[in-house]
């Protein structure tokens, strides 16, 4: 049906740039369609390392490349697209319903990710057939 199927969309984030260098900003509700309840970031990323590798029942996301670059992998149970992060103004929205793979790591990246709710594990699809069936649903 397709008003289970989740949706990725690029954000570009303000940007204030002079002498001293540039300084963006996030306010959850007006950059991000959701309240920003968790920050999470990784990095110490190994260049090889692979992440995601699961969906969300509800949780929805926005990834940034705070520094460096990696690819990210998409699936919404019917297309697959790929967006490569390398600008720290520049995120990929995910709703809920989208399977996400993380990869290509540069060396010394940082990825951070803004949420819409606390963690939590039972919110999490780890199972791609699960996926793809509750997509189907
Ligand atoms: P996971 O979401 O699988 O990481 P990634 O998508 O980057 O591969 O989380 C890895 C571990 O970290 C897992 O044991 C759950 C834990 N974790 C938290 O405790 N809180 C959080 O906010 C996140 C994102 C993960």
């Amino acid at each position: 049906m397709p008003g289970t199927k989740g949706f990725v969309r690029e954000i570009t984030l303000p940007q204030v740039h002079d002498a001293r260098g540039d300084l963006t900003f996030i306010e959850g509700g007006t950059h991000v369609p959701f309240t920003i309840q968790r920050v999470y970031y990784l990095y110490n990323v190994p260049v090889d390392s692979e992440r995601g590798g699961h969906a969300h029942r509800e949780l929805e996301q926005v990834i940034f490349a705070l520094s460096g670059s990696f690819r990210v992998k998409i699936d919404d149970g019917y297309d697959t697209s790929e967006y490569w992060l390398r600008d720290p103004r520049r995120g990929l929205y995910m709703s809920r319903l989208v399977w996400r793979e993380i990869d290509s790591f540069s060396q010394g990246a940082v990825c951070m990710v803004l949420a819409s709710h606390h963690y939590d594990e039972t919110d999490y699809f780890r199972d791609y057939s699960e996926f793809r069936a509750a997509v189907a649903q």
